[in-house]
């Protein structure tokens, strides 16, 4: 769980009163494992500020933000970035330039490994899960491993920094097993216990199976050794689904504003496949509406640093465009007052 808890923010550039602007005025907000909240708000409404917050790339004045019970309001923003994904709207931002598609992997790979001493580069089998990925954008992406990001345009660029920012970096259990127990917001014996339980009894189910396929003397070189990978990374899926803490929180502000509008909509559904398939929580900031309301499970507009709607389901499911503008407009008379 994700949660602000009272949180302001006042910029002021010249020290001079008439220039404070309140960006955040005394928000809250929680938000559940899992959930996929669509973001709107007119322009210095305070959308951007609250991603920078939550990522740590800014400090609130007051209030705190919390990541699974724990206080993470002055954690630094390389800390954090093990848990946190993000997406800019400007396609320049999240690849460097003078590095190769590959290259660009690589790093967001190493980043994410929290922990660890620093290895560099994928293993083989990484590699090749990463061009599968890629495959999947449907972007050409994967035939241009080698070439330098600074070539391409900026949906495929966008579309590699969205990989980048979700792909899951895989820890080993000994970092899954630290890590949880430093952040699952449970007690240190408890989470400890439950790991330990988990894996244990996983592990046996994993050699009983291990041994029947060994046994079994009507299976092929070939089969066998398919059936132990399959069993193995059986046991990999079902421990890390319940322990692996990582990039488990996605921030993106405006992330297709800057592309055409067939490839903004084909980043926006591969961005909801990848949402869905990894269940990230997710914070979607957009000026589309309609988008708003297709996309995730809460939608939530911001007014003048105030949140002034907070839907989620059926509710938001019932919600049009039109029903959004007039919010707009009321809330924009009422400001004028
Ligand atoms: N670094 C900063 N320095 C000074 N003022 C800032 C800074 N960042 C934001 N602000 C101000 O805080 C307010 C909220 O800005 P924010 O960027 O959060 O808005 P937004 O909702 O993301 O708007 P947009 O839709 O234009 O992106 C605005 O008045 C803005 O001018
Ligand atoms: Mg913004």
């Amino acid at each position: 769980m994700l949660e602000l808890v009272n949180v302001t923010k006042v910029f002021n550039l010249t020290g001079a009163a008439e220039d404070e602007r309140t960006a955040l005025d005394n928000i809250s907000l929680q938000i559940k494992p899992g959930e996929f909240i669509t973001i709107i708000g007119g322009n210095g409404s305070g959308k951007s500020t609250t991603l920078n917050i939550v990522s740590g790339a800014l400090l609130p004045d007051k209030g705190k933000v919390l990541l699974n019970g724990r206080d993470i309001t002055h954690l630094s923003e390389s800390k954090r970035a093990a848990y946190f994904g993000r997406v800019f709207q400007d396609p320049m931002k999240g690849t460097a330039a003078d590095m190769s598609v590959l290259e660009n992997l690589e790093v967001a790979f190493v980043r994410g490994r929290m922990h660890s001493p620093i290895k560099w580069g994928f293993s083989n089998s990484d590699k090749k899960y990463f061009i599968e990925e890629l495959k999947r954008f449907d972007l050409g992406l994967e035939d241009r491993l080698n070439q330098k990001v600074g070539v391409m345009s900026g949906g495929q660029r966008q579309a590699l920094t969205l990989l980048m920012a979700t792909m899951r970096n895989r820890p080993n259990f000994r970092m899954m097993k630290r890590d949880y127990i430093l952040f699952s917001g449970k007690e240190e014996e408890v989470a400890r216990k439950e790991f330990e339980d988990e894996f244990n009894l996983r592990k046996q189910e994993l050699n009983n199976k291990l041994a029947t396929i060994k046994a079994d003397v009507n299976l092929s070189k070939e089969d066998r050794k398919d059936q132990i990978t399959v069993a193995n990374h059986e046991f990999d899926v079902a421990i890390r689904a319940k322990f692996d803490l990582t990039k488990q929180i996605l921030l993106l502000d405006e992330h297709t504003a800057a592309l055409d509008p067939k490839t903004a909509k084909k980043v926006l559904e591969l961005t909801d496949k990848i949402v869905k398939e990894n269940k990230m929580t997710t914070l979607m900031v957009t000026h589309n509406m309609k988008d708003a309301l297709t996309y995730g499970n809460r939608l939530i507009m911001f007014h003048l640093g105030h949140i002034i709607l907070d839907v989620s389901g059926k509710e938001k499911e019932k919600l049009t465009v039109e029903d959004l503008l007039k919010m707009f407009d009321e809330a924009d008379k009422k400001a004028e007052m």
